[in-house]
């Protein structure tokens, strides 16, 4: 070790927080004009930097110090705020640093040690003890009676077909029995499971009887007969015997309480390669979602393949050294890199439909798109604007231009492609969070808005994303965005709003018309810490959000149910942002068991939900998570 960075808080208040960093040179040579560079999620104000100068693009900083020679075993010190609330998390603190000699030519790695935080949390959440429950069923089922017994399912078993929708189900059934018992079934044997059409059940409704005769599954939909099929997979046992497995008698009649149920994954921060990105999907596909929102571009990398513009991956699917993006979130000193390429994200959709889940492409505009701009510039950039302004994300120039032709250009092209790419009929266009100040100072931004007679800069959002709308509408699609999609007041009551805010800012989007998938970022973040120790990976802006919290998430808790407005909410997302998702496991660690708990808010009614119940559930559930090698966060202290 011969570099090492201690980050201290020296003191914080609400929103003011000042730090000391040290970089001790523990290495036998003196440094000679060099540079520390640091990744950090929060703005360093830039005048609070003693001892040197710092520069910040996202979260990438480099302070040039006020010393040219760090001596061998000597260290150097500064002190810098930020404005915002205080630290609380390890994940929090400096995410890699390295040390820069010669303009960067040569660089030496620089051990991070844990951030000294001020004021960690005392509190911890605490999850009652419980017995493990024997029908470990999640989301609990609307109505189920159990009975007595058990039926067998021998090497003999066979599954019958009486629905052409239920092709894709047994199929599931089948690669899941065999991934998880290794158990498979036979094409000639007697019928032990049999998938039966009823057209009497809606979308997404299934009854699945276990008896003496055998698994009998019935639905109108094939959406339901995978439902079944996720349900059936829970109660499956195995036994002592191999190639058998027995599963109770039970009479389950199922439906779902949203019909939309979805959740998004950010595949920009953090690549996920395509494994990865398959094995959430089935394992949602287990808690009977139905919508993978697939976040595939964003300021720090753009991974989805566009043929027309090889320029989008070529550039922006990389950053780091010696690319267009600077280095941000996890390393310093290595190039990352990542993207899908058509023929990948066909594969992506087909392996989704088979497990009943519509792919929802995401290309985020106008704000987020610093990777597209700075692979594009030609088309993208905007030279004459001289606008100030920062994102909440900390970049200067990551906001496409709805006063230039390039910009139509773009979107009219990458959209052509993402239209005939995702057989979905919503296309998701962002829309989050473009900053205050943007576009003031473009000359062209100024003529656009003079010719069109708008007042107010928002407007000039609403009249990019009204000609995005317009545009997927001719090409047959829906648009969605987030919240912000209505602001500038220009989209039409057929852009559905992705509301993240809150779940009054929901109903606020419902009742001017909208349609609504609510995703409050207050119980369905699962980037936000699950507890309030420093060790905790994760973030806690929206909040800390233990199991019980959100469990405890209720949707429209507060709205009668007479009131027309829950027409409007299709709807319940949960999402994972990827900023510290590096890793399988860390996905693991953020997205169970929270996800099982929101599975239920998607599906299991009000009255059927219970948090004791459900942690017995949930308890009898964990040696299937286990089975697959998912490694969630412990529930309870192991003894
Ligand atoms: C969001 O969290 N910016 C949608």
């Amino acid at each position: 070790m011969s570099y090492r960075i201690d980050l201290t808080v020296l003191s914080e208040q609400k929103q003011f927080c000042r730090f000391g960093v040290t970089l001790h040179n523990l290495s036998d040579q003196d440094l000679i004009d060099w540079k520390l560079q640091f990744i950090i999620d929060r703005y360093v104000l830039p005048e609070s930097v003693n001892h040197g100068e710092i520069k910040q693009i996202g979260s990438f900083c480099t302070i040039t110090p006020d010393v040219q020679i760090l001596k061998a075993n000597q260290h150097y010190y500064c002190e810098l705020s930020i404005n915002t609330a205080p630290l609380r998390y390890y994940t929090d603190g400096f995410k890699d640093a390295l040390v820069v000699e010669h303009n960067g030519e040569v660089s030496h790695p620089v051990v991070v040690t844990p951030i000294a935080l001020a004021s960690p949390y005392r509190e911890r959440s605490h999850i009652p003890e419980v017995e493990a429950s024997k029908l470990a069923l999640i989301p609990k089922p609307n109505q189920i009676n159990l009975l007595d017994g058990y039926y067998l399912l021998s090497p003999n078993s066979q599954i019958t077909l009486n629905s052409t929708r239920a092709e894709g189900a047994a199929n599931w059934l089948q690669v899941e029995l065999e991934r998880l018992y290794e158990f498979k079934t036979h094409s000639i044997g007697h019928s032990d499971i049999l998938f039966r059409d009823n057209p009497i059940l809606d979308e997404g409704e299934y009854s699945l009887t276990v008896g003496k005769e055998g698994i009998r599954i019935e639905s109108g939909s094939a959406a339901g007969f995978i439902h079944a099929c996720a349900t059936l997979l829970q109660l499956v046992e195995a036994t002592d015997t191999r190639n058998t497995l027995r599963v109770r008698h039970v009479k389950i009649s199922d439906s779902p309480r949203f019909r939309y149920r979805g959740m998004m994954l950010d595949c920009a921060r953090h690549f996920h390669p395509v494994e990865r990105v398959k094995r959430l999907i089935n394992q949602l596909a287990h808690y009977k979602f139905n919508q993978f929102h697939w976040h595939l571009t964003d300021d720090e990398g753009w991974r989805i393949e566009i043929k027309a513009y090889p320029e989008l991956t070529d550039i922006g699917s990389k950053r780091g050294p010696g690319t267009a993006l600077e280095p941000q979130f996890s390393t310093l000193k290595e190039v990352y890199q990542g993207y899908y390429s058509q023929d990948e994200i066909r594969d992506v959709i087909a392996y989704a439909a088979e497990r009943g889940i519509t792919v929802i492409p995401e290309i985020d505009i106008p704000g987020h798109c610093r990777a597209a701009i700075k692979s594009l510039p030609h088309l993208l950039a905007d030279s004459e604007d001289k606008s100030q302004f920062r994102s909440i994300q900390h970049y200067n120039d990551n906001v496409l231009s709805p006063a230039l032709a390039g910009t139509y250009e773009f979107l009219d092209t990458v959209l052509a492609e993402v239209v005939e790419l995702f057989p979905s009929p919503w296309v998701h266009i962002g829309a989050d969070e473009v900053p205050n100040g943007v576009w003031i100072d473009s000359p062209s931004c100024k003529a656009l808005m003079e010719e069109l007679g708008y007042q107010c800069h928002k407007e000039l959002q609403g009249h990019l994303l009204r000609y995005a709308e317009k545009s997927l509408k001719k090409m047959g699609k829906r648009m969605v965005g987030w919240e912000e999609a209505q602001h500038g007041n220009k989209v039409s009551k057929d852009t559905v709003i992705y509301s993240w805010l809150s779940e009054e800012a929901a109903l606020n989007c419902a009742s001017q018309g909208f349609d609504v998938i609510m995703q409050p970022a207050q119980y369905t973040y699962l980037d936000m810490t699950q507890d309030y120790a420093p060790e905790e990976p994760g973030v806690d802006w929206a909040a800390t959000i233990p199991l019980e919290i959100a469990y405890g998430y209720e949707p429209l808790k507060n709205v009668p149910e007479s009131d027309p407005i829950r027409k409007r909410i299709l709807g319940i997302q949960c999402a994972l942002w990827c900023e510290i998702i590096t890793h399988q496991q860390r996905m693991d660690y953020m997205i169970f068991p929270r996800l099982t708990a929101l599975a239920e808010a998607c599906w299991t009614n009000k009255q059927h939900r219970d948090w004791k119940d459900y942690l017995s559930r949930l308890k009898g559930h964990l040696p299937l998570l286990d089975k697959q090698g998912v490694q969630y966060r412990q529930p309870w202290k192991q003894k």
